[in-house]
């Protein structure tokens, strides 16, 4: 019986068919197929290259990147359909630019191995993902924008412990978290630089034989850096751990806040609707609404930590240079950047149509001894020390809870038994009102710095809109 050769890419030394189950474990073209952009990108840059350095013809280059781009439609059109037995996105293109043009086909991957192909293509993903994640960011932070400019005649109560504690304004609470994502944001730039380094030219590991011109295809591709250790280039994932870490962070502040939207709109709150578009329905209870979309941006950061976990624990140990390994890199990076990139969706459409029950919020101020902290600071204006008036006003908040009162409710004559200090100004002071509009420090929730810091950040947005769309090249 004669012996099947192996038609794999690689199959020359191979002298039986290999087992199919391996195929089963070892191929990735199932979730790698959307790195084909990418991969053709960096084919074309790469074959370019080549011609303009003699290692092939002009007209072959030419013929090649005709066929690239034809695949790169047909993948468009249809990216169903992969064999198993291509292995990955990389072998794929490359045999169907043989079956296509034949042997000028076989010219493309003069110069290159896988190695440097996929870090080549990751690097190029992480970016673009860099760019489109920080543009998610900002419209999640437009919306916040908006929100706070709708509200910010709202007071409600600010919480430590979620015990009622300060009066804030709602814009004030809104704009923690455009803050967070301003942060997010910059870790985003942060991971885009370090996914900008080109590794093409390391081949599979030591370096290429070839007179390849390596700033050409780093200009082409427009990276900031040429890698500087072939080794390294090709098992470097750390762009890749920056992404996903950056990821967990943005998604921890989005759990906290969707938290918060859970919380609010119960009917124990009540301090917020969802926007019913962005709630479903029980099968059994038909009163219910439930807030979906919130909660899974909670459960997801689930994944979304452990795939960083994942990648960590795939490093840990690993010799240089690549290992079959790395190929584990993927499932979690691209799982992350759906997740992700689904999450801040909903949290910019929830955000945007969010509507606050203004009596609830006034309700709401109205128990908890809210300012009490202000009635402290009034007696400490007309003379006493912090630590007297706090207790002073300790003992009031006492006084008023025996008699079932809230500060405001007291009279002068009983507010004067703990202190003679007190006059009849104390009622403007305690108001919550008096309360916000009192902490016009840098950084606090008086209307006057909020509506200034919203100016700011208004145009911080557009800044941050322009900074991606400058970086942003489509391929
Ligand atoms: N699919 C592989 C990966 O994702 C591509 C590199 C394969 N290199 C190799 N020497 N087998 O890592």
């Amino acid at each position: 019986m004669s012996e099947k050769k192996s038609e794999k890419l690689w199959g020359g030394r191979y002298s039986h068919e290999i087992d199919s189950f391996v195929d089963e474990m070892n191929a990735s073209i199932p979730f790698d197929w959307i790195l084909y952009p990418y991969d053709i990108q960096g084919s074309i840059a790469h074959v370019k290259m080549l011609a303009r350095q003699g290692i092939i013809k002009v007209d072959e280059a030419d013929r090649i990147i005709q066929s690239l781009l034809e695949i790169k439609n047909e993948i468009d059109e249809d990216h169903t359909h992969f064999p198993m037995e291509d292995e990955d996105i990389h072998m794929h293109i490359e045999k169907r630019l043989i079956e296509k043009i034949g042997d000028v086909g076989k010219k493309l991957h003069t110069a290159r191995s896988r190695n440097d192909q996929v870090a080549l293509d990751t690097r190029l993903f992480v970016r673009e993902k860099c760019l489109e994640t920080g543009k998610l960011i900002v419209e999640l932070q437009k919306s916040f924008l908006d929100k706070s400019e709708e509200y910010l005649d709202v007071i409600i109560p600010g919480y430590t412990h979620l015990q009622r504690a300060q009066p804030v304004l709602f814009s004030h609470y809104l704009l923690a978290y455009y803050e967070m994502l301003t942060r997010d944001f910059q870790r985003f730039v942060m991971t885009y630089r370090s996914a900008d380094s080109m590794p093409l030219g390391s081949a599979a590991l030591a370096g290429s034989t070839f007179p390849v011109d390596r700033d050409f295809v780093k200009n082409f591709l427009n990276f900031h850096w040429l890698s500087r250790n072939s080794l390294d280039a090709v098992s470097d994932r750390d762009f890749i751990l920056d992404f996903l870490y950056s990821s967990a962070v943005t998604i921890m502040h989005l759990s906290r806040l969707a938290e918060e939207l859970i919380i609010w709109s119960t009917a124990e709150f009540s301090l917020i609707q969802i926007d019913e578009r962005y709630t479903t329905g029980s099968s059994i209870m038909p009163q219910k609404r439930n807030p979906d979309l919130a909660e899974l941006v909670r459960g997801k950061t689930g994944r979304i930590y452990g795939n960083l976990l994942t990648l960590f624990t795939v490093l840990k140990g690993l010799p240089l240079a690549y290992n079959k390994d790395l190929q584990e890199d993927k499932e979690p990076l691209f799982d992350t950047v759906k997740q992700l990139s689904l999450s801040l969706r909903a949290m910019s459409k929830m955000i945007a149509t969010i509507k606050v029950d203004k009596e609830r919020a006034k309700e709401m101020l109205k128990g908890g001894f809210i300012t009490a902290t202000d009635l402290a600071e009034y007696l400490v204006k007309k003379g006493v020390p912090f630590r007297d008036a706090h207790r002073i006003t300790g003992e009031i908040v006492a006084y008023a809870e025996k008699k079932g009162k809230e500060l405001y409710e007291l009279e002068l004559e009983e507010l004067k038994r703990f202190s003679s200090l007190i006059e009849n100004d104390v009622f403007e002071a305690i108001m919550p009102e008096t309360s916000v509009k009192q902490r016009k420090v840098t950084g606090g929730t008086s209307p006057d710095y909020v509506r200034e810091l919203l100016k700011k950040a208004k145009q911080e947005v557009e800044w941050r809109a322009e900074f991606i769309k400058k970086h942003f090249q489509p391929y």
